[in-house]
């Protein structure tokens, strides 16, 4: 029997999550968080900012450009345009809700330049735009009436039936939970911490994608995982980020002889200036950042982290290296933002919308996160929620071994080739019936043995070329595990 008017249930409490359960109101919503609300979150660690084309030179179609450009044919032109459009709305919103973002002296946004953008569009509040943002939304979560929120309590299973939702399962610190629900949003964020180097926390190992494979669901362009080109190589997991703003203010990359080696531009796109960082450190083990001619006061935040670890930006070139940073792949989700399961949403960057291709325009994630944080509220607030007899699902193990870290670093990084990642199959294919992370490296590996050509984020050095004929998202699920 089913009955009506339970609630939707957000999983993830990072920017997505966060706006989706403020744009449910005035809908009573779960909003499940993994930790402590706002505690290692990388919607707070984002420092760039947020794209949007509010600058007097600047227009959609210019954003849309950049966004295609960099996606390297993968985008979904449709979906860039309209996330692209909400752009102000976001600025707006956050803006009436308190955030306070650099300005001019006369009082219009202060626009940072960040890598392949034609024009200056970060908005940004100095160098810790995310804490700004999270700080926003938190305030106004908690003053909201519709939002229950639970920490530290992790998703650990979705009940599906007939391919519809109808539970979800959590772990809480009293023990295990069955929230019977037929409608819930997953915004767990990203898959870094499956690898060795990431800017990401490392609890970021996909566990909403190992919930949505699990509950049948299809995900999408799993291969393209985007590496930074520069996180602080100070020996700290996860690495610090050192922004791409400071390049934007006048920073360049030198070698140890003090020669600068990027050619092409210091802010070309993100996936070639990684290659070339990622190759030059091969060679020389050490690359640096120079940020001696940059105002310290633009990126207090950056400096101080550098200082922390003995390293003066103002007086010394900054060690980097690139790490995993953005997974452009993830649950396939329609223009609502649901997935292949009737009920089952993902938005942010656990989702994949078709706005970043095989590679993400800098600063295009937080806006992504924030308006698809509102597709799918918009989406879910015409519906009417059911409880149902849910069937529990089985709990599963949510970090990432050292080994699957190893894997995923050895194989699945910058340079990819069939022989790796054949290996990286076959060592975690035992793995995945037990645990999410390696479900999810494996699910990412397959994708990227498949696609036999080099595009964006995913390069593979036995198919150096891109192949007119591959210009297509992928598409995985868990009955691919059985077929291959
Ligand atoms: C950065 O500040 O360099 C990161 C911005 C982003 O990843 O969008």
């Amino acid at each position: 029997m089913s009955a009506p008017h339970a609630s939707p249930v957000i999983i993830g409490a990072g920017a997505a999550g966060l706006m989706a359960a403020l744009c449910l109101a005035p809908r009573p919503v779960v909003l499940l968080c993994g930790g402590a609300l706002g505690v290692e979150t990388a919607s707070g660690w984002a420092q760039g900012g947020i794209a949007a084309a509010v600058g007097p030179d600047d227009d959609f179609a210019l954003h849309t450009q950049d966004t295609l450009s960099a996606g390297a044919g993968l985008c979904d032109a449709a979906v860039a345009r309209r996330i692209i459009e909400a752009g102000p709305w976001v600025i707006e919103f956050l803006t009436r809700h308190g955030a306070d973002f650099g300005r001019n002296a006369d009082g219009t946004l202060a626009l940072g330049l960040e890598a392949a953008h034609a024009r200056r569009r970060i908005v940004h509040a100095k160098d810790a735009t995310g804490a700004e943002v999270m700080r926003v939304l938190i305030n106004a979560a908690r003053a909201a009436k519709n939002i229950t929120i639970s920490e530290h309590t992790q998703a650990a299973g979705l009940a599906v039936h007939d391919n519809r939702l109808c539970a979800v399962n959590a772990a809480t610190p009293a023990g295990p939970l069955t929230i019977p629900t037929d409608c819930a949003v997953i915004a767990t964020g990203g898959v870094g911490g499956l690898f060795a180097h990431t800017t990401n926390p490392l609890h970021a190992t996909g566990a909403g994608l190992a919930l949505a494979a699990r509950a049948g669901a299809n995900l999408r362009d799993m291969e393209f995982v985007q590496f930074h080109p520069t996180a602080l190589a100070c020996g700290l997991d996860p690495m610090p980020l050192v922004s791409e703003a400071v390049r934007g203010e006048g920073a360049v990359f030198i070698d140890n002889a003090g020669a600068r080696f990027m050619q092409g531009g210091d802010l070309a796109a993100r996936d070639i200036v990684a290659r070339a960082v990622a190759a030059k450190y091969a060679e020389d083990d050490s690359v640096f950042l120079d940020a001696r001619t940059v105002s310290p006061e633009k990126f207090p935040g950056i400096f101080s982290t550098c200082r922390a670890q003995g390293i003066d930006p103002a007086t010394q070139p900054i060690p980097v290296r690139p790490a995993a940073h953005y997974h452009m792949g993830g649950i396939a989700v329609n223009a609502d933002c649901e997935s292949s399961v009737a009920g089952l949403f993902a938005c942010g960057e656990a989702a994949a919308t078709g706005l970043h291709g095989a590679n993400r325009l800098a600063s295009n994630s937080l806006l992504e996160a924030m308006v698809t944080g509102r597709i799918a509220a918009q989406a879910i607030s015409g519906r009417t929620i059911h409880t149902s007899k849910a069937t529990p699902a089985l709990l599963q193990i949510p970090e990432a071994s050292p080994l699957v870290r190893e894997i995923c670093s050895q194989y699945l990084g910058i340079y990819r080739n069939a022989r790796g990642l054949q290996s990286a199959i076959a060592q975690l294919r035992p793995l995945a019936a037990h645990s999410g992370p390696a479900l999810v490296a494996l699910l990412m590996a397959l994708s990227a043995l498949r696609r036999r050509e080099s595009r964006g984020a995913h390069t593979r050095t036995d198919f150096p070329g891109t192949d007119a004929a591959q210009a297509i998202s992928s598409t995985i699920n868990l009955s691919d595990l059985t077929a291959t």
